[in-house]
């Protein structure tokens, strides 16, 4: 399972590039809100400099909701950078868009995926990769990480090529089960992945290890 950042803030990807792990990065017009980031203009200036640092898919969204409007969107967005996923929602709008860019070869991250319907729907549209949203399924009581393994054996079962991103991610262990329900990527915020790295076990070993080697009379 790959592993991508979702988030828009450069040092946390210029770190996540560093680490030499991170393949891709994800976006949507909250993380780049958050990161002060406006205007189709400064979108696009801070997608070029993240696909400056990771080579890999850059996912962008679009913000309209009609599907001409996705379209010339998806269009622009899929000349921006080298690698872009042009992130379209999936709604009946979005479904008419996938359809459109993906004849056109561009390539698609169907967002906002609540249903497995919505990602069978999808991947018939042509849906390069579909995301399911784990942590806000769990926020209303839903096990958002049955979707995911829902979504994986059908298009296994089917043999459908779109691939599956675990998205909205809130914590370690979410990554862990998705990577066990066969997801083919996992998009964490930051916090995530530095929890991924951490075992306080690690810490204390290595200590131990540095300790034994002081007291043998190494410097
Ligand atoms: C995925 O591509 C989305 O950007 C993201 O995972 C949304 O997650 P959230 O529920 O934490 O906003």
């Amino acid at each position: 399972m790959k592993i991508f950042l979702d988030t828009a803030n450069i040092d946390e990807i210029r770190e996540g590039a560093e680490l030499g792990i991170v393949t891709g990065v994800t976006t949507n017009p909250s993380l780049a809100a958050k990161e002060g980031i406006g205007g189709k203009a400064g979108y696009r200036a801070a997608v070029e400099e993240i696909a400056d640092l990771i080579d890999g898919p850059i996912s962008v969204e679009v913000v309209s909701t009609d599907a001409e409007g996705m379209i010339a969107e998806g269009r622009d967005i899929a000349e921006w950078i080298a690698n872009p996923w042009v992130k379209i929602p999936s709604t009946t709008e979005g479904f008419k868009a996938i359809s459109v860019l993906a004849r056109d070869d561009i390539k698609i991250n169907q967002t906002l995926c609540f249903s497995v319907n919505q990602a069978i729907l999808g991947a018939q549209a042509g849906s390069t990769v579909v995301s399911p949203f784990i942590g806000r399924l769990d926020d209303i009581g839903q096990e958002g990480m049955t979707l995911v393994e829902d979504i994986v054996s059908i298009f296994r079962q089917y043999e459908i090529p779109t691939l599956v991103m675990a998205a909205s991610i809130r914590h370690a262990l979410h990554c862990t089960m998705a990577a066990k329900s066969g997801a083919d990527i996992s998009t964490v915020p930051y916090p995530v992945l530095k929890q991924m790295v951490q075992h306080p076990l690690t810490d204390v070993g290595l200590a131990r290890f540095l300790q034994d080697w002081e007291k043998a009379g190494n410097a």
